[in-house]
């Protein structure tokens, strides 16, 4: 599996920095709010997991399931709900907790199906962000933790083909493994 990887771009120690930097935002910003965060299955289990340890303020957590209808390296913006919230959003402020923005496709899906559910407010936290790759206009980070170039890049929840996701690093993966 470690040969497979060309180069790390984030650490563990590196990681843990970003996450703890925005868990102190997040929790000056939602002091005396509701917060409810929506972690999208399967890239941000991670990331959800220490994020939320990173928060200093009590909130409630909710996962959804979704799959893009895509190939293995590139969304189609069709989304199929595969498991959904259990949590009523009403009166809830709504941080939705991304691995990636990549064209933005999923996001601006998930984002519209939840704001049709009335919070109180909804916001997007992501690990990572490809500026260069966004597809649609209506999406952006609230909260993002570093931006990547176009390269994909997998490990710390991220998968290519379901692979990777245990890494502790980020990485950006070799392209002769999803180019044979
Ligand atoms: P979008 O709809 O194109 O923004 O795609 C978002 C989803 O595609 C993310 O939640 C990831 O599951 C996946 N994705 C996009 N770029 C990468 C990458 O570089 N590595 C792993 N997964 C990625
Ligand atoms: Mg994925």
């Amino acid at each position: 599996m470690l040969n497979d990887i060309e180069k790390v771009y984030y650490s563990e120690e590196k990681l843990k920095s970003i996450v703890d930097g925005l868990g102190r935002q997040i929790s000056d910003d939602y002091k005396g709010k509701n917060l409810l965060l929506v972690s999208v299955l399967k890239g941000s289990v991670i990331f959800m997991a220490d994020l939320m340890r990173a928060i200093t303020i009590p909130c409630a957590i909710d996962f959804m399931c979704v799959s893009s209808y895509s190939n293995k390296t590139e969304s189609s913006g069709v989304v199929k709900i595969i498991k959904d919230l259990d949590i009523n959003l009403e009166g809830y402020d709504v941080l939705i907790v991304e691995d990636i923005l990549d064209s933005g496709k999923t996001l601006s899906y998930i984002r519209k199906l939840l704001l049709g559910r009335n919070p109180n407010s909804i916001k997007i936290c992501t690990l990572l962000d490809k500026p260069e790759r966004r597809a649609v206009d209506d999406i952006w980070a609230d909260y993002s933790g570093a931006e990547v170039p176009d390269e994909f890049v997998v490990g710390y929840g991220l998968d290519y083909d379901e692979k990777y996701r245990n890494l502790p690093y980020i990485g950006v993966l070799k392209r002769s493994i999803y180019e044979k």
